[in-house]
């Protein structure tokens, strides 16, 4: 992917730049002076799966492993290293996987940090950042009972650009985008802005855990089913699939994970937030 030149839209920076045309206002909606926008709102997961799917399905197509499959990075798992840090094999300089765009203090061995509010402040003890990243987690998957709530709300064809995303976005999600972009560049790139965030190739397997834990969230029971309204069933994306061709897809197909060919084990770091009592 970092070999293709940039006329492929296979390219890591072409897959980077579809992750920008679908925010920063880099298109207006068909038909309205108002921009496109897939986060805050409703469509930040559904978009964010597809985006998944295909960026792996041409990896997978480019070394010619059918059964290729993205990694996640499991951040919401607080017992990894007692409290959980960037994964080593996005650490390496000279693989692939680096990217010399990240926050040099946030390196292994110092723990992420899921709370908003915890960011930049170093004085916390670890067990501190572990007790604030457990409750965020519970607070923003089990809290979160209803889809408006985790989700995010209802965003149709002709509204203004959103500003309603749900827990699970605007709480951990962004909070790992602010943690890992470098706080040297001015808009905190790579991670730290949606602009640049897909070009660091850590960006899939963070949004590959925040994919997981919208299928653990389904699994909770009670009022945390997807939405049903047309309008979020209906909504349809542009993408490039692992020969180049341009594709359309829609929201509904990419809400059973089964139909995508994609499962995720049941693991016991879940547990501890699933049952932490804030
Ligand atoms: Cu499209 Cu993690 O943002």
């Amino acid at each position: 992917m970092r070999a293709l030149p940039t006329t492929d839209p296979r390219s890591l920076m072409r897959q980077a730049d579809i992750h920008c045309a679908f925010c920063n206002g880099a298109y207006n909606q068909l038909g309205s002076t108002n921009k496109l926008q897939v986060h805050f709102s409703w469509l930040f997961l559904p978009w964010h799966r597809w985006y998944l799917y295909f960026h792996e399905r041409i990896l997978a197509h480019l070394i010619g492993d059918p059964k290729f499959s993205l990694v996640y990075w499991n951040w919401d798992n607080q017992a990894n290293v007692g409290g959980n840090i960037m994964p080593a094999m996005f650490n390496q300089q000279g693989s692939a996987l680096y990217d010399a765009k990240r926050n040099q203090n946030h390196l292994p061995p110092v723990l992420n940090t899921l709370a908003l509010s915890d960011l930049g402040n170093t004085n916390l003890t670890n067990e501190q950042i572990i007790q604030d990243n457990l409750n965020v987690m519970y607070q923003s998957v089990v809290t979160a009972s209803t889809p408006d709530l985790f989700m995010g709300k209802k965003y149709s064809a002709g509204d203004p650009e959103p500003n309603i995303g749900g827990t699970l976005e605007n709480a951990p999600h962004t909070a790992i985008h602010a943690w890992t972009g470098s706080d040297k560049e001015t808009y905190l790139e790579d991670m730290g802005n949606f602009y640049s965030a897909a070009r660091d190739p850590i960006f899939y397997a963070h949004h590959s855990n925040v994919d997981r834990l919208w299928a653990v969230w389904n699994t909770i029971g009670g009022r945390r089913r997807d939405h049903t309204d047309p309008d979020f069933l209906n909504a349809q994306f542009l993408f490039y699939d692992e020969c180049g061709d341009m594709v359309r897809v829609r929201v509904e197909d990419a809400l059973d994970n089964s139909k995508l060919g994609v499962s995720y084990l049941k693991v016991n770091g879940d547990k501890l937030w699933l049952n932490f009592e804030p």
